[in-house]
């Protein structure tokens, strides 16, 4: 299928992830149509695209009036065939269980057209066993999103081993379309390619926060006003170039034999996890939020977030298109 004949989205399961995903599309142009199992879930995931986009207005990344017409674009359903039958790109972001993304995905190519492109927003599964059921698995693709997937840039694309070049190039043209940054993964590893980074990175995090090398806090403070700074600018590999492969030879002999490199999950996660310290949902995790935050200083620094985010995506995305 190309671009040009995708008209209709479908996106199903409107939880944390489906409804950023939804308002992507909402604002790429295309009607959606949302699909949960329940009415009050849609109506709370059309409560957070409407509160989102009037964030989006206040700094200057959509029009005011534009909010309505982008709303009037959105069909809310629990009937999963009048979600899908007339859509051109099904985009799941269901439950993390694989039986429940295998069923889902053959129910849905018992209703769609067959040049219908069938997309999973899978963190962890393969493609080959989500698609397990699906007779024409041409059109199947992971489309992995971050969260908040209405505002960070970059969509991993994945493809399986039975995926088209044409489902490929067709879905990367869809993101671009809707202003995301796709990014081409042509190997089925598990945690695709940014996960596989941020993973390797926390480890090391975490074993310098258990050595008590520094505090939660300067551990934050470093890593933001570094590396964390950089990188939203500039990618590492042109920061290794920019600083010399010579002089990155070095550091990698000399400092790899001392960096984490265990296969165990950090000790840090172990002990506060086994301690009911799960980060802010228990009130404790690396900070302790009766001590360390304020209730108002934490609502201020999400709401600070949020308009940093979108300042950036403004800045170094959305402004250069
Ligand atoms: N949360 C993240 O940061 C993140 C990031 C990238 C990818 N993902 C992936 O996205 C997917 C969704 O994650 P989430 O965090 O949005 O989960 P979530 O629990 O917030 O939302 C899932 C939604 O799917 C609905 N649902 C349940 N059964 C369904 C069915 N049979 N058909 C359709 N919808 C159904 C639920 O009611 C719920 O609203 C998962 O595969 C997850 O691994 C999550």
């Amino acid at each position: 299928m190309k671009l040009e004949e995708i008209k209709s989205i479908a996106v199903l399961g409107a939880g944390l992830m489906g409804h950023g995903i939804a308002q992507s599309f909402l604002l790429g142009g295309y009607p959606v149509r949302l699909y949960d199992l329940k009415e009050s879930i849609l109506k709370t995931a059309k409560a957070h695209i409407e509160k989102n986009l009037v964030l989006f207005s206040k700094v200057g990344l959509i029009p005011g009036d534009g909010i309505g017409p982008t709303l009037e674009r959105l069909v809310l359903t629990t009937d999963l065939s009048q979600a899908v039958e007339e859509a051109d790109f099904i985009l799941e972001a269901a439950p993390e269980d694989l039986g429940l993304k295998q069923k889902l995905f053959q129910q849905v190519e018992n209703h769609v057209w067959k040049g219908a492109i069938i997309a999973s927003n899978t963190s962890s599964l393969t493609l080959t066993d989500i698609g397990v059921r699906v007779r024409k698995k041409d059109r199947l693709v992971i489309t992995h999103w971050f969260n908040p997937p209405h505002i960070v840039p970059v969509v991993e694309v994945v493809k399986g081993e039975k995926t088209s070049d044409e489902t490929v190039e067709t879905v990367y043209q869809l993101l671009t379309r809707i202003k995301k940054v796709p990014v081409k993964i042509n190997l089925e590893l598990p945690g695709f390619l940014v996960n596989r980074i941020q993973v390797a990175m926390a480890r090391e995090v975490f074993d310098l926060f258990e050595k008590g090398v520094a505090s939660a806090a300067d551990i934050d403070r470093a890593i933001k006003g570094s590396i964390g700074f950089r990188l939203a600018s500039i990618g590492p590999l042109l920061t290794a170039d920019l600083g010399g492969l010579d002089l990155w030879l070095k550091v990698c002999e000399n400092l790899l034999p001392h960096i984490q490199s265990s296969i165990e999950p950090p000790r840090a996660l172990q002990r506060l996890v086994s301690r009911g310290h799960s980060g802010i949902k228990s009130g404790k995790g690396f900070y302790d939020y009766a001590l360390d935050f304020s209730q108002a200083e934490l609502d201020e620094a999400v709401k600070k977030r949020d308009e940093e985010f979108l300042k950036r995506l403004k800045s170094l995305y959305w402004d250069k298109k």
